[in-house]
C-alpha cells in the first residue's frame, strides 16, 4: 500500500511533521511538568487555529467521541435542539442529541444545497430551542456551511439559544472565528484536513455553553463530563504542538489558500472529464468534492457496492488498484498537506485513465492543463 496516493476525506495520510514525533522517543511520562507544558502549547495554539479566547480540550477518541463530548455537556431531558440536517453529518448531530434525551427537531434540507435561512428564522420564532447543532464542512456532500450566517439569524431570534458546529473535516482547511462568530460550541477532526492520526478531537465552549454546563452538571459524572478536563497522551498533545507550531508559522490564510486552490482544480478538471459535483457553486467545499458521475455510471456503481461492500465499487478500485490513487468512492479530498499540485494532477490523472478504461472517453491532457492553470503555472 505504500506508493498508494491517499487522497480521501479521512483517514488521510499522515502528515510529514507527525511522522517526525511519533518516530521521536518519549522523554518524560504524562504526568511530568514537561508533557503538561507540551500540552498547554498545544491547546494555545489551537485557541489561535480556532479563533477564541476560551480554553480548547483534548479528548481521545474518534470525532465521534468529541461530538458526543460536546454535546453530553449542555444536554439533558428538558433541552430542545434544531439540527440542521443537509447530509449525513448535519443528521449525525441530531441523533446523537436524540439519543441523549433531547427532544430534537430535524430542519431537513437538500444535499449540497444552501441552508434555508428563512426556514431557518421561521423555525425558531415558532419553536422555543436551546440549541441549533450544524456542521460546517458537510463531507458527505462536499458543502461548506457557514455558521456566521447561522448565528445571525439564531441572534435575530434569541442570542441566549447555543450554537453547536461539527468542525471536524473543516478544521485545519478553512477558517474558524469562535469568538467573533458567536459559536457556542466547536469540535474538530484530527485525520481529515490536520493529517493526524484518527483520535485527538479537540473540544471548545463558548462561556455561555459554560455556563449551561454548570446548571446541569449535577447529572454529568462520566468520561464524557468535562469536569475530567484534558485527556493526557503523549504523542497526540506533541504532535499536534510540532504540527501546530508548522501551521502557523507557514500561515493560516496561506494554508486555506492552498486548499482554495486545490479543491477548485479538482472541480474544474473533473468538469473537463465529464463529471460534476453536488455542491452549489455557492457552498463548494475546500477539503471535500463529492463527484456526480453520469447516471448510467452511477447506477454501475451502486450495483458494485451492493454486491462487493462500498469500496468494491469499479471506478474506486481501479483508481486504487491500477493508477495508485485512493479516493473515497464517490469523494475527492484537498485535506492539508495533501493539496499539493502533485497530488492534484496524479489524482487528475489516475481518474481520466480510469473512466478512459470504463469506456468513457475524455480530455486527460485538457484536464491537466486546467490544473496548472489553477495552480498558477
Ligand atoms: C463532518 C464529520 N463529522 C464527524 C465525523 C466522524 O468522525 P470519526 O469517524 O472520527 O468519528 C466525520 C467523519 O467522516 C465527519 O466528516
Amino acid at each position: 500500500m505504500n506508493d498508494i496516493l491517499n487522497m480521501t476525506v479521512g483517514q488521510t495520510e499522515i502528515h510529514p511533521v507527525i511522522k517526525g514525533t511519533i518516530n521521536d522517543s518519549i522523554p518524560v511520562p504524562t504526568y511530568f511538568k514537561e508533557y503538561k507544558q507540551i500540552q498547554n502549547s498545544m491547546l494555545e495554539k489551537a485557541q489561535k487555529i480556532i479563533g477564541t479566547k476560551m480554553p480548547v480540550y483534548l479528548k481521545l477518541g474518534i470525532g465521534r467521541v468529541g461530538l458526543e463530548t460536546g454535546l453530553y455537556n449542555i444536554i439533558d431531558e428538558n433541552t430542545k435542539v434544531l439540527t440542521i440536517d443537509n447530509g449525513q453529518w448535519g443528521h449525525f448531530g441530531g441523533t446523537l442529541s436524540k439519543n441523549m434525551g433531547a427532544e430534537v427537531q430535524f430542519m431537513e434540507g437538500q444535499k449540497g444545497k444552501q441552508i434555508n435561512f428563512e426556514q431557518l428564522k421561521e423555525e425558531l420564532t415558532k419553536n422555543h430551542y436551546d440549541i441549533v447543532t450544524m456542521v460546517q464542512n458537510e463531507t458527505q456532500t462536499g458543502a461548506l456551511y457557514n455558521p456566521q450566517r447561522v448565528r445571525e439569524i439564531i441572534d435575530e431570534v434569541s442570542s441566549d439559544i447555543l450554537l453547536f458546529v461539527d468542525g471536524i473535516s473543516a478544521f485545519g482547511g478553512t477558517e474558524v472565528k469562535f469568538d467573533e462568530w458567536g459559536i457556542d460550541v466547536y469540535v474538530t477532526g484530527s485525520q481529515k484536513c490536520l493529517n493526524a492520526p484518527q483520535g485527538c478531537p479537540l473540544v471548545c465552549y463558548s462561556q455561555k455553553a459554560i455556563d449551561r454546563m454548570n446548571k446541569i452538571k449535577q447529572n454529568k459524572k462520566f468520561y464524557f463530563s468535562m469536569a475530567l478536563d484534558n485527556n493526557p497522551e503523549y504523542l497526540f498533545a506533541r504532535g499536534l504542538n510540532d504540527l501546530f507550531d508548522s501551521l502557523l508559522k507557514d500561515g493560516l490564510d496561506e494554508i486555506y489558500k492552498q486548499h482554495y486552490i486545490a479543491s477548485k482544480a479538482v472541480r474544474e478538471a473533473i468538469k473537463i472529464l465529464g463529471l460534476n459535483y453536488m455542491a452549489d457553486e455557492e457552498i463548494v467545499s475546500p477539503s471535500t468534492t463529492r463527484i456526480v458521475f453520469p447516471e448510467e455510471l452511477q447506477k454501475a456503481i451502486d450495483e458494485d457496492r451492493e454486491k462487493l461492500g462500498i469500496d468494491g465499487d469499479r471506478v474506486t478500485t481501479i483508481m486504487k488498484d491500477k493508477y495508485g490513487v485512493c479516493i473515497a468512492e464517490d469523494r475527492i479530498g484537498t485535506m492539508g498537506f495533501y493539496t499539493r499540485k502533485e497530488d492534484i494532477l496524479r489524482t487528475i490523472e489516475a481518474l481520466s485513465n480510469t473512466l478512459k478504461d470504463l469506456g468513457y472517453s475524455n480530455d486527460k491532457d485538457k484536464a491537466l492543463e486546467k490544473v496548472e492553470e489553477i495552480f498558477g503555472n
